[in-house]
């Protein structure tokens, strides 16, 4: 069997890249462990002590916020005999960080405070005994972290990907997602490779097949052509006889505050690799977060981001919004499912092919992964 070569169609990645767990691996290391990796919000650390627990890659990393208020990232490792720091995923560790194991006890900041029997130690350097620390950075309410030793900044891996998708930064900007608070969460576990999802997030030719709501709000995405030549750079359009973006259509929420009138009921899709969507809507935003966990498993974490008065007034109906894009997400992860055991199919040793709608967005995809991925796998 030969790979399918044609002038209309060009190839999928190849199955392995969605079975071998040595490619899940190379992807771990040159991938997630390298680059500035999205996990979680800045306001799901609120005060001093409270902490998240993150698999960056093949490490686990814990972020805490500082009695200074900085959020600062640790590898979840005591310095004493290895154990995890911290067995939760989240919650709050008080003053200090204190092992489960034999209590050797870090500040907030990651410096060795102290450890039981410390008088027969006493002439030890605590500085040489602190957490490992891993870079921290927070944009739009985001926080990232990067593993490199010595990562360029993060704006500087993700503004190309705003510009490429918007063409223009400001106007990303006017949505304010450092603002935004979350009115809406939903977790997946999704029985794919994280790449079946990111391509399915990068094409509409399935939004006519399976995304009846969808379509039905925004019409452009029924066309099997969108996406040729790439992503509209204008946004695509609510429905006429729609209110908004929402499962009925109806609901109505005030306008994001810094939008412009030209800004509304438009909606923009984007990857912000290497773990991140951000859908745009004029009353709410969308961020997904991916966990790849195996070569044959994604943890992902949606939530819907709304005005601080809008979540906490209690007067509006935000379910409504949340529905649609729980929708989208439940049949995409589903299509991701469908295709994930067919992967190591005879059938499919090659791949697939990509039709033209596909091939733009795919393919700078495709390049920016095997680039970030090197040859040698
Ligand atoms: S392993 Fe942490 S205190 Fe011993
Ligand atoms: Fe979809």
């Amino acid at each position: 069997m030969t790979a399918i070569q044609d002038s209309v169609l060009t190839p999928t990645l190849s199955s392995r890249y969605y079975t071998d767990s040595a490619v899940f691996e190379a992807e771990n290391e040159r991938i997630f462990e390298r680059q500035w990796y999205y996990v979680g919000r800045a306001d799901d650390l609120p005060a001093p002590g409270h902490f998240l627990r993150r698999q960056v890659g093949r490490e686990t990393v814990i972020l805490v916020r500082g009695s200074d208020q900085t959020v600062r990232g640790f590898l979840n490792v005591c310095r004493h005999r290895g154990a995890q720091l911290c067995l939760a995923d989240s919650g709050d560790m008080g003053k200090a960080i204190r092992c489960p194991y034999h209590a050797w006890t870090y500040g907030l900041d990651g410096k060795l405070i102290t450890a039981p029997n410390w008088q027969a130690m006493d002439s030890l350097d605590r500085g040489q005994y602190g957490l490992h620390t891993v870079h921290v950075e927070q944009w739009e309410g985001l926080l990232w972290v990067n593993l490199a030793p010595d990562p360029a900044p993060l704006i500087d891996q993700l503004r190309p990907q705003i510009e490429a998708r918007l063409a223009d930064y400001a106007k990303f900007e006017r949505y304010g997602l450092g603002g935004l608070k979350v009115g809406g969460r939903v977790e997946y576990d999704v029985a794919a490779n994280w790449k079946l999802i990111y391509e399915n997030f990068q094409e509409c030719y399935h939004c006519g097949t399976i995304h009846p709501e969808l379509v039905r709000t925004i019409p452009e995405f029924q066309s099997p052509a969108m996406g040729t030549g790439g992503y509209d750079p204008t946004g695509y359009a609510i429905a006429d006889d729609l209110a908004s973006f929402s499962l009925s259509g109806d609901t109505v929420l005030p306008r994001l505050p810094h939008l412009l009138p030209e800004d509304d009921r438009l909606f923009y899709g984007m990857v912000v690799r290497p773990n991140c969507f951000i859908s745009l809507v004029s009353d709410h935003v969308v961020v997904h977060r991916f966990e790849p966990v195996a070569h044959d498993r994604t943890t992902a974490v949606c939530e819907w981001l709304f005005p601080a008065d809008v979540v906490e007034s209690g007067d509006y109906e935000l379910d409504d919004a949340v529905e649609l894009f729980s929708k989208v997400n439940e049949q995409d992860f589903d299509a991701a499912e469908w295709c994930q055991p067919n992967m190591a199919s005879r059938a499919y040793r090659h791949g697939g092919v990509l039709v033209p709608s596909e091939q733009t967005q795919i393919g700078v995809f495709y390049q920016w992964y095997l680039s970030a991925l090197g040859d040698e796998t």
